[in-house]
């Protein structure tokens, strides 16, 4: 057995590191996450089976109502910039953005080209929103993704006659392969919703792969099989809100890349009552936990009603750009090393072979002295399995060199603690490894 040899468009991928998924459509206006649709039609259909005296169950399908449809009539895009989101991104240390361009509700933020008048162009927006998109990721280097869905509510097809949805879906994917010049790749979401459902895939990857032929290609796999691989024109594993974990490739028939996803608060669509965002700890530390791995982490926000990002999401990804900004080179060039260490604290290793990237969590401050303080610590620590020489170690933040040993396989440096004042939640020390 022998591990297959990366695509460069994959090995490509990887080093983009982190990424900044967007969930904006229809359901953004009802500010209650992006599956309200489904909720609202649930209840109903429960309390008709209540009177009816059976118990509560999933309906067994879910088709939009005249009245969601109603959203198509305000939804403006007036506060959508596609510029200002791409900034947003770009200050968040991002280096590709994944955006809805048609979620389950079925609405599409692009030019349908006479599919549907489901579509941006067809609503008060007026506009290819999606070509908006492109163009300003194409402006300020940010690779595009398009988020597409599989499950529809708006199609009855989907539910009635499959086969013709599916021939949807590929005509759907083929106007966003040819119509917007090259873009970072594709990722599906639905599958799950049929596990059972031949979904022709080889057909609608084919028709990617024709027009974009090195385009990653990602299905999410769902909660329940994260990690998990499908068909061979699929680039990557996906690990939904999950831990990614280490990927043994030996024996696989294709080298594929890893990513999870992860959203600021409970919901992916913008849910303004859901107050429950995560701490710039976790988002910091889930982000390396990633890289660990050498996975990529593509980190969620969901969009205002009409296309604006909100403040808080805004700062959230503002103090993770801060830290992208000092320790960012570790994220994007560092790859898995099998080295051991305490607690969280982990190595990687640069593309180009010369650096280790050491991650450190909850050191303390220096003058704590090497002693726990609320669970933190500074001092020597070591690492197993380290087989590169080193001939400097030194904090990436201020370029403090750090005192070093080593001894067969094994690395011990002396982290000195942050400065009165400063709090990375992970920080990273560079080594130069001896030539
Ligand atoms: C789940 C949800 C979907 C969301 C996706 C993001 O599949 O159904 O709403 O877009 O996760 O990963």
């Amino acid at each position: 057995m022998s591990t297959p040899i990366a695509k460069q468009y994959i090995l490509d991928f990887e080093q983009l590191g982190l990424g900044m998924f967007v969930h904006w459509g229809l359901y953004s206006q009802a500010g209650q996450g992006e599956w309200i649709l489904h909720y609202n039609e649930m209840i109903k259909y429960n309390e008709q089976r209540r009177q009816l005296g059976l118990p509560e169950e999933e309906p067994p399908v879910t088709l939009i109502t005249p009245e969601y449809m109603k959203l198509k009539d305000t939804f403006t895009a007036e506060d959508f910039d596609a510029e200002k989101l791409v900034l947003t991104a770009k200050a968040a240390g991002c280096r590709y953005i994944t955006l809805t361009t048609r979620h389950h509700e079925g609405f599409s933020l692009y030019d349908t080209c006479g599919l549907n008048d489901f579509d941006a162009p067809h609503s008060p927006a007026k506009r290819d929103l999606i070509r908006e998109f492109v163009d300003a990721c194409n402006k300020y280097d940010i690779v595009p993704f398009f988020y597409h869905t599989t499950l529809d509510w708006y199609k009855k097809e989907f539910s009635e006659n499959f086969d013709e949805y599916l021939e949807y879906l590929r005509k759907s994917v083929e106007i966003l392969c040819k119509n917007y010049g090259k873009i970072g790749g594709l990722w599906f979401d639905g599958n799950w919703s049929k596990p059972d459902a031949d979904w022709k895939e080889s057909e609608l990857y084919a028709t990617i792969r024709k027009y974009q032929p090195e385009a990653m290609i990602i299905n999410n796999t769902g909660l329940e099989l994260r990690g998990t691989t499908g068909d061979i024109e699929i680039d990557s594993v996906t690990f939904e809100r999950g831990t990614p974990e280490p990927m043994d490739r030996e024996g696989m028939p294709k080298y594929l890349a890893a990513e999870m996803c992860q959203t600021v608060n409970d919901h992916w669509g913008i849910g303004k009552a859901d107050l429950n965002y995560k701490s710039p700890k976790e988002l910091i530390e889930n982000i390396c936990d990633c890289r660990k791995v050498g996975a990529n982490m593509l980190l969620n926000i969901g969009s205002e009603a009409q296309g604006a990002v909100n403040t808080y999401q805004n700062h959230l990804l503002g103090l993770v750009g801060e830290w992208m900004k000092i320790f960012g080179e570790a994220i994007y060039n560092g790859r898995p090393y099998p080295s051991i260490g305490i607690g969280k604290n982990f190595i990687l290793k640069s593309t180009d072979g010369k650096s280790l990237y050491i991650f450190v969590y909850n050191l303390g401050v220096v003058g704590s002295k090497d002693v726990v303080l609320e669970g933190r610590y500074i001092g020597s620590y070591a690492f197993g399995n380290v087989t590169d020489k080193i001939k400097s170690v030194e904090w990436m933040d201020n370029g403090e060199k750090l005192d070093f040993l080593q001894g067969k396989d094994m690395l011990c440096v002396n982290f000195t603690g942050y400065p009165y004042g400063v709090s990375y939640i992970v920080r990273v020390a560079k080594a130069e490894i001896l030539e």
